[in-house]
């Protein structure tokens, strides 16, 4: 089996300002800037993406978007391009996250032309998918996870790959202190990554990294990422301290996922 490497997140939502996410990205680049055994992306607000990249230049840790536009330029008040945020050293794009499927209210449709305006911009992507509670209750984890692979990577070519992390989000557990079980969690990763094998081949699928985001915590980190499908985690409320942040990365470089 592939052993891929491990790949955390931190997505730091609607939080932290100025002064709080330089010392959380500067804490961050300190303690794991130098690492080869994992790859971190950090992901602040909008306002503060500048001056985290410029922080985390020249380290291994880079700096992810939490949204943007797929069109380049244009007549589109509020929105921000992908060449602009690249301007400023992001070199990352998160899509899909559930917040914005559902409260926001983005489409499939959409989620996919931002995945392939970014991924063909050169970025990496960090696709999100995951199943609501009552989808969850229907027996609808798996259908659900593997329309939103489908959809979500139409169009996304067999090379575009080795640049997308897709993280298995549970909406029921994000921010709720609600955790998939281990076993959970590892039935879904293994779900999504048969859908990788089926739109493009075995090999593709076991190189691809799938991480589960949900409620991850340095107590659950270890168990989760020892998952044989489970290559890491999207961490959104622990990932707004570095001492908790950094010990969920420390779990997933104990873990080699697939070794
Ligand atoms: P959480 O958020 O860790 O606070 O549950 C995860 C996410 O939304 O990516």
């Amino acid at each position: 089996m592939a052993i891929r490497k491990p790949h955390v997140g931190g997505n730091w939502k609607m939080n932290l300002h100025g002064n709080e996410a330089a010392a959380l990205a500067q804490a961050v680049v300190d303690a794991v800037g130098g690492s080869d055994a994992v790859d971190v992306t950090i992901c602040p607000a909008f306002p503060y993406l500048s001056q985290v990249a410029q922080i985390a230049a020249g380290s291994h840790v880079k700096v992810g978007a939490q949204d943007a536009y797929h069109e380049a330029n244009g007549a589109f008040t509020g929105e921000v391009s992908l060449s602009m945020l690249q301007d400023i050293g992001v070199e990352v794009l998160l899509t899909g996250h559930s917040e914005r499927r559902h409260v926001i209210g983005e489409t499939d449709v959409l989620v996919n032309a931002k995945t392939r305006a970014a991924l063909d911009a050169g970025l990496d992507v960090i696709l999100c998918v995951g199943e609501k509670e009552e989808q969850r209750d229907a027996g609808q984890t798996d259908a659900v996870n593997a329309a939103q692979t489908y959809y979500g990577l139409a169009g996304v070519s067999a090379d575009q790959m080795a640049r997308v992390t897709i993280a298995y989000e549970p909406v029921w557990a994000i921010g709720t202190g609600k955790t998939a079980t281990p076993a959970d969690a590892q039935n879904a990763h293994a779900a999504i990554r048969k859908v990788l094998s089926e739109m493009y081949d075995n090999n593709i699928a076991q190189a691809t990294r799938l991480q589960y985001g949900g409620s991850v915590k340095p107590a659950n980190a270890a168990e989760l990422f020892g998952q044989t499908d489970i290559d890491g985690g999207l961490i959104g409320g622990a990932a707004l301290k570095a001492d908790d942040f950094l010990a969920i990365v420390d779990a997933a470089v104990g873990t080699p996922a697939g070794a």
